[in-house]
């Protein structure tokens, strides 16, 4: 595990940018894992700026980790919305290329399992993720099993209190959501995670520091093979 540990939250984006751009240069049809939330809004900018200048991202496959389950895909909460507002509406990238979970799915379970299975099929060669408060990565909460596929998930109190900022009122928070497993986002080739703000400094102290255990579910990245934290001061400051 390589920890960078950055100035503030342009220099953590510019440095996400970086290895992002290092995978794309290598490979036009990369499949890269994204992330939603604030953390990478600034990556996704700078992806932006990279296609202005001239790099085609219309090869490219994306695969979201995460998606709210009980709303409509067009609310503007959900985050296919948040994935075309902060970054496909801007790229040249194509539409069926982009993947997540469907959250109005019928049958949540069967589309867990179509995600997953959809997963084996296209490796990804980078997985960009955030981490919550509580220590969370996708939506696998604390204490989710190390093995688990795709799941549906039951959010914590925690998250929901974090994520409630995005709404008019915490109410409006859906408590459910459908998310990759841990063993999928170990799948990935190659993983960064970001972080910043002093919120985040306990979690990604156990992620770094901490036993490998359920309870923080980012400890499991310490046996990732290719893993790099890119966090800004205030996140690094219980390392
Ligand atoms: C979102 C996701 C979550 C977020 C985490 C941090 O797709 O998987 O694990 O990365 O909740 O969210 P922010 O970046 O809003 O602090």
């Amino acid at each position: 595990m390589k920890v960078i540990v950055v100035k503030d939250y342009e220099e953590m984006s510019q440095k996400a940018f970086e290895i992002m751009a290092s995978v794309l240069d290598a490979k036009e049809d990369a499949v890269i894992g994204l992330a939603t939330g604030t953390t990478p809004i600034g990556l996704y900018s700078k992806m932006i700026e990279d296609c202005k200048k001239g790099r085609s991202y219309a090869k490219v496959k994306t695969a979201n980790l995460d998606e709210y389950y009980g709303i409509d895909p067009t609310n503007e909460q959900s985050y296919v919305s948040f994935m075309k507002a902060k970054l496909f509406d801007h790229i040249d990238i194509e539409q069926n290329n982009t993947h997540i979970e469907l959250s109005n799915a019928k049958d949540a379970q069967a589309e867990c399992d179509r995600y997953t299975a959809l997963l084996e099929k296209m490796p990804r060669d980078i997985q960009v993720l955030g981490i919550g408060s509580n220590g969370h990565v996708g939506f696998n909460e604390p204490n989710t099993p190390f093995g688990s596929d795709t799941h549906v998930v039951e959010l914590t109190e925690s998250t929901i209190k974090d994520n409630s900022r995005l709404f008019n009122s915490i109410d409006e928070v859906p408590t459910k959501a459908l998310t990759m497993g841990i063993k999928q986002v170990m799948q990935a080739k190659k993983i960064i995670l970001l972080a910043n703000g002093k919120n985040k400094a306990k979690a990604i102290r156990d992620a770094v520091k901490g036993k490998v255990d359920p309870i923080c579910p980012a400890s499991i990245l310490q046996l990732h093979p290719d893993v790099t934290f890119i966090v800004d001061e205030d996140a690094a400051s219980l390392l």
